[in-house]
């Protein structure tokens, strides 16, 4: 059975991809491990953790699925340990680094982090990442996200934002992946437009691209059965290649 590690975003933490670890189980062995709370903090050191969690299960090769910070981190395993990877699946990410809004942005989210603590930004970082449709016909689903953000560790937040404000561009790393890749997009995603991850795709030889309807920066968790459903696909073609 392949192995898929799932990697979740930002402020996220396993429970992002529920609906993966039942809706795929027929399709993969899935592991979703969180991202580390101890410095130091940055994507290559994520990269290392991911490869930690294959060696404490002896797994020589695994198919890395990241979801936005996730997907940065996928790109710094792929740079760090090609050998290691079966496959990539890359939702609602993009290969470039921050711009110097966004930079400012994070410093921003930081110290309200730090001064009134992960409830105080949850609501409004839930409300950001979700799409529209979600947001006007899912309550439970806001409600959902708001508590999983509120219960992530503030140092692990706090740690997330600085390894997201050095990672370097991974755009020349596009070009380099020989590995099976589904990339997903969404197409009420504020972060990552359909267009963004359209090019990202063309920038990866040979890659899947799928942008799902009626979801935002979530899709794994606002569109699960359509996720799933592309991921199983992908999962599946990969059985009879070596
Ligand atoms: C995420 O969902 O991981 C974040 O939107 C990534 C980011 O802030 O760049």
């Amino acid at each position: 059975m392949i192995t898929l590690i799932l990697l979740h975003g930002f402020p996220h933490n396993h429970h992002l991809w529920t609906p993966q670890i039942g809706g795929l189980a027929n399709h993969a062995d899935c592991i979703a491990p969180d991202v580390r709370g101890h410095p130091p903090f940055s994507m290559d050191d994520y990269a290392d953790d991911v490869i930690a969690v294959l060696d404490r299960h002896q797994i020589d090769r695994a198919v890395i699925a990241g979801l936005s910070m996730g997907g940065y981190t996928a790109f710094a395993c792929w740079r760090r340990y090609p050998a290691r990877i079966r496959a990539l699946i890359l939702a609602a990410t993009r290969a470039t680094p921050d711009t110097t809004e966004s930079a400012d942005h994070r410093h921003v989210l930081a110290a309200r982090i730090r001064r009134e603590g992960m409830s105080a930004i949850a609501p409004s970082q839930a409300a950001k990442q979700l799409g529209a449709t979600t947001r006007a016909t899912r309550p439970e689903l806001v409600d959902h996200v708001t508590a999983m953000m509120a219960s992530v560790p503030q140092a692990t937040a706090l740690g997330a934002i600085e390894a997201m404000l050095v990672r370097i561009d991974s755009t020349p790393t596009l070009a380099t992946i020989t590995v099976p890749t589904l990339v997903v997009g969404s197409d009420e995603d504020p972060f990552i437009t359909p267009d963004e991850s359209t090019r990202m795709a063309h920038a990866i030889h040979g890659s899947r691209l799928e942008i799902l309807t009626r979801s935002g920066h979530l899709c794994n968790l606002e569109r699960p059965a359509a996720f799933n459903h592309v991921a199983a696909e992908f999962l599946s073609t990969l059985e009879s290649t070596p």
